[in-house]
């Protein structure tokens, strides 16, 4: 029996901000900081806090529905949810549950969370294209979802407070078989990589957590390692799928890295060799959202029509862990 070869599509791309601003100056009211300290160190002019009676859920849910909004999909036809999160509704069960119950699919589909911080997303986006590579499922909604301004964040630590926010994104992949695909050569994944080195995990963690201790905990952070450490692996996931694609950094169109710091985007552009201008840049805008970096990212880019048909996008994160990957899309 001649099993089709598939490729994975990406149909839909989303994303959702809460209303809410909090600007760098209400900040420097409440801390001992300033606008122009949070702006020059990293590029982040304000970021959007969730309201009380919104959840990761709920944030994740409008990020979904503009996702399949721009697919033009139908909520029955997704055959799974991959959620990443670092922020997830409750301990369990998986936020991507919850999403599935709101978004009114009432057939059983497999629905579960990714926990790889930063990098979530790409993690995620790697967990679905093997599912759809192989066949398994014909249409899945990834989600990055996140609230850092609830629980996790120590809002009287200046170092780590003010470079988190809120917000969520989505991607509607879907798959095809090859000789369909060839008749319409477009918007597609080339490949996809992730990777972990757990010697760094006490450099990007929470001190708590329901296996450790009896309370969620704070983000803590040495910023410097975490500087230094996502440049270099950043820069050299996209090395290594441009390499084994046999492709070049002159050949990437845009650049969407994890949203973090405009100095750590601007340490991996320079590393690859990547003009300014082919950088997707939104931090200023909402701050670093985790897992919900990348699909906000590229779903901006879309608006504002910085992609055409045929372009090469490389995407790419690094979180906690250390958790790392990026992916090639053909768009
Ligand atoms: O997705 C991964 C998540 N995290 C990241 O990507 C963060 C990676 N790290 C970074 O982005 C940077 O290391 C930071 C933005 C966190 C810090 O920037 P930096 O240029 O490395 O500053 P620094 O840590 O060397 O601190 C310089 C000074 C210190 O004061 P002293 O010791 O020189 O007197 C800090 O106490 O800046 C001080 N500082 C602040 N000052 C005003 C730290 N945070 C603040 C603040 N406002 N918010």
């Amino acid at each position: 029996m001649r099993v089709p070869k598939m490729r994975v599509r990406v149909c839909g791309v989303g994303s959702y901000l809460p209303k809410r601003v909090l600007t760098n100056t209400e900040l420097s009211r409440s801390l001992d900081t300033s606008d122009e300290w949070i702006r020059v160190r990293t590029g982040i002019r304000q970021r959007h806090i969730a309201a009380d009676d919104e959840c990761t859920s709920d944030l994740a849910l409008h990020a979904s529905r503009a996702a399949l909004g721009q697919s033009s999909r139908s909520v029955d036809e997704i055959d799974a949810i991959v959620l990443a999160t670092t922020t997830p509704e409750n301990t369990f069960p998986a936020t991507a549950a919850r999403l599935q119950h709101k978004l009114g699919i009432s057939r059983s589909i497999p629905c579960h969370d990714v926990q790889a911080v930063c990098a979530g997303f790409v993690f995620a986006l790697h967990s679905a294209w093997n599912m759809l590579l192989l066949g398994q499922v014909r249409c899945v909604l990834v989600v990055g979802s996140e609230i850092y301004s609830r629980s996790i964040i120590d809002w009287q630590d200046r170092s780590t407070c003010v470079l988190f926010g809120d917000g969520a994104g989505a991607f509607i992949l879907e798959s095809i078989e090859e000789d369909a695909f060839s008749k319409n050569p477009c918007g597609y994944i080339l490949d996809v990589m992730t990777s972990t080195d757990g010697s760094f995990y006490d450099m990007l963690y929470i001190d708590g957590g329901a296996g450790s201790s009896t309370n969620v905990g704070h983000l803590k952070m040495n910023g410097s390692v975490v500087f230094r450490e996502g440049i270099a692996k950043m820069a050299n996931s996209v090395t290594e799928l441009l390499s084994r694609n046999n492709l070049r950094a002159e050949d990437i169109s845009l650049l969407v890295p994890h949203q973090a710091n405009q100095r750590i985007m601007d340490g991996v552009a320079r590393k690859l060799g990547v003009l300014q201008e082919r950088v997707v840049s939104t931090v200023g805008e909402h701050g670093n959202i985790s897992a919900a970096t990348i699909p906000a990212a590229l779903s901006h880019a879309c608006a504002e029509g910085m992609v055409k048909r045929g372009d090469l996008i490389a995407i790419t994160a690094m979180g906690g862990g250390f958790s790392w990957g990026g992916a090639l899309i053909r768009w």
